[in-house]
């Protein structure tokens, strides 16, 4: 009779846990969710998902009983009991201070990885107030940003351990022009960006509103909740794969002294894409704190969460997730070139279904590369777009200033590449032999150095991982096949190389940007320092 009860007796409902987040006592619903989830649902949105559930981006780090941890992949089950601080509530003398010292280092550009890597470094810094750069690059191994090239954060750490005063009279509204001119979208600087308070659209969205994400079938799941609309949707996580690179187009046929192949490459912005609106309003812009180098000029999340907003008579947001960013973003499109020492030759580019005619590639290399005839390949694989940074101008300027460089002496560390862009800013870069970097930069008035130097790393950054790491695998129907952030090959603190770099105050023309022909010049130099192989990622094993 006993063993009847017990079968039929209706499940008894999990006791509610009970933490301690930013020193208040809550309880919750024992029913599987993460950390992050909790977190977020409880309205501490300075906690970010960059790729959740991967544990990969480290943008969601908290402190548990004092020690970071990733909340994404932390069962809020495993951490009853425990003290929780997310950077909301820590002791605000400190969270200021390193506010402060991440915006006067210009170590936070769209600020979504900041708040996580600030509770690194600050429990970095609490445990080991003599912390190195070695020691700061071991703690940045768990977190992944785009922006900003890394090494101001190493600023950052000096200025909040020396407890030195912020910077006085910057000019914050100037900072924020350069800001959005390098950016190419609308953008602010101050200290409460480096605290995840960029104003990012999956933080700004009513409380109540529904949540709606892709179903995986070309539709959108829709639930009361992020969780219960993910679960709904029931996709299966996807992992990276160990696929090779492949590059889907051939050198066109010539004698060239030059050739080039490139592949998929995600744009890889931090911030998956999310959107909100009311009934009758107007969506909320992806793009709250940053260009996304153009990874959203085409995203679909707004018009989406307008649309089902009037359909379901209710607040919605559109939340993708990082998998969903791999597969629906657009990419940058592989190309295979030859060129001969004369600035001449023929670009083969890639183009995917539903990608548009590429016309605006076309027109931005003619600027760069007027000797060049693009031809347009169709080919099977991802979207790719021409908004995304540079695209064409930064591959015909590659083109035509490695085939400059190689026309004057073999391809060597040491050689500096210059590259300027048609509005007139100058970006000259070298790699040394032991692999450091020099970049300097006319950029017309400087309106704010702190921003200017920031962006200047951060692309130099970028152009470099174009070269050497990155690139999204695809199979030959053209499905993505690495779906998690750390593959797209991003290169990570450890491996950033020292940058120096000038900046040209004497500029009095207007401010223009300079972060793209930065973007350009590194990819050469780099190229070129490398020895000029046949194509990117130079550093990758196994492409095809
Ligand atoms: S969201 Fe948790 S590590 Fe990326
Ligand atoms: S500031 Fe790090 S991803 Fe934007």
């Amino acid at each position: 009779v006993r063993l009847l009860l017990q079968l039929t007796a209706p499940p008894t409902p999990a006791a509610p846990l009970a933490l301690r987040i930013d020193g208040a006592e809550v309880e919750v619903a024992d029913d599987g969710s993460s950390l992050l989830d909790v977190l977020r649902d409880l309205g501490h949105t300075s906690v970010k998902d960059g790729c959740a559930p991967q544990g990969q981006c480290g943008c969601c780090t908290v402190w548990v009983d004092g020690a970071p941890r990733v909340a994404c992949v932390t069962p809020a089950r495993r951490v009853a009991g425990r003290t929780v601080t997310t950077v909301e509530g820590l002791d605000p003398e400190l969270a200021q201070r390193w506010a402060a010292a991440f915006c006067d280092a210009g170590a936070s550009q769209c600020g979504f990885c900041t708040p996580g890597i600030v509770m690194r470094l600050a429990g970095l810094v609490q445990r080991r107030p003599d912390a190195d750069d070695d020691d700061v690059d071991r703690a940045l191994a768990a977190h992944l940003c785009r922006c900003t090239g890394w090494w101001s954060m190493h600023d950052a750490v000096a200025a909040a351990r020396d407890e030195r005063e912020p910077r006085a009279g910057r000019d914050l509204a100037a900072a924020a022009r350069r800001a959005e001119l390098e950016g190419g979208g609308p953008q602010f600087v101050s200290p409460a960006v480096a605290l995840g308070r960029g104003g990012f659209a999956e933080d700004t969205a009513p409380a109540d509103a529904l949540v709606a994400v892709p179903d995986g079938r070309g539709g959108w799941a829709i639930a009361d909740s992020l969780r219960a609309a993910r679960a709904a949707a029931g996709k299966v996580q996807g992992r990276n794969s160990t696929v090779p690179l492949r590059h889907p187009l051939a050198v066109p046929p010539g004698d060239w002294a030059l050739t080039l192949r490139t592949t998929f490459v995600e744009p890889a912005y931090l911030e998956p894409d999310a959107s909100w609106c009311e009934p009758g309003g107007e969506p909320a812009s992806p793009l709250a704190n940053g260009g996304a180098f153009g990874g959203k000029l085409g995203s679909a999340v707004g018009e989406v969460a307008r649309r089902l907003a009037d359909e379901h008579g209710r607040a919605v947001r559109v939340v993708l997730a990082r998998e969903d960013v791999v597969r629906m973003g657009p990419k940058r499109p592989p190309i295979a070139a030859g060129i001969g020492l004369d600035g001449t030759g023929v670009v083969r580019v890639a183009r995917t279904p539903g990608s548009g005619d590429l016309g605006a590639w076309s027109a931005a290399l003619a600027l760069a590369a007027p000797g060049l005839r693009v031809e347009v390949v169709d080919v099977a694989g991802l979207p790719v777009s021409a908004a995304l940074r540079a695209a064409g101008w930064a591959e015909g300027a590659v083109l035509v200033a490695a085939a400059g460089l190689l026309a004057s002496g073999p391809p060597a560390a040491g050689r500096p590449a210059t590259v300027t862009t048609s509005a007139g800013a100058r970006a000259t870069a070298t790699v040394a032999d032991d692999g450091s970097l020099a970049v300097a930069v006319d950029a017309g008035q400087v309106l704010d150095e702190v921003v200017l130097r920031s962006y200047v790393l951060g692309a130099a950054h970028q152009g470099l991982g174009w070269v050497r790491s990155e690139g999204v695998a695809v199979d030959e129907s053209g499905a993505v096949l690495d779906l998690t952030i750390r593959s797209f090959g991003i290169i990570p603190a450890r491996a950033m190389p020292p940058v120096a770099i000038v900046v040209d105050k004497d500029g009095t023309g207007p401010a223009v940007a300079v972060s793209d022909a930065v973007f350009a010049a590194v990819a050469t130099a780099a190229w070129v320092a490398g020895g000029l192989g046949p194509s990117w990622p130079t550093d990758r094993g196994g492409t095809t």
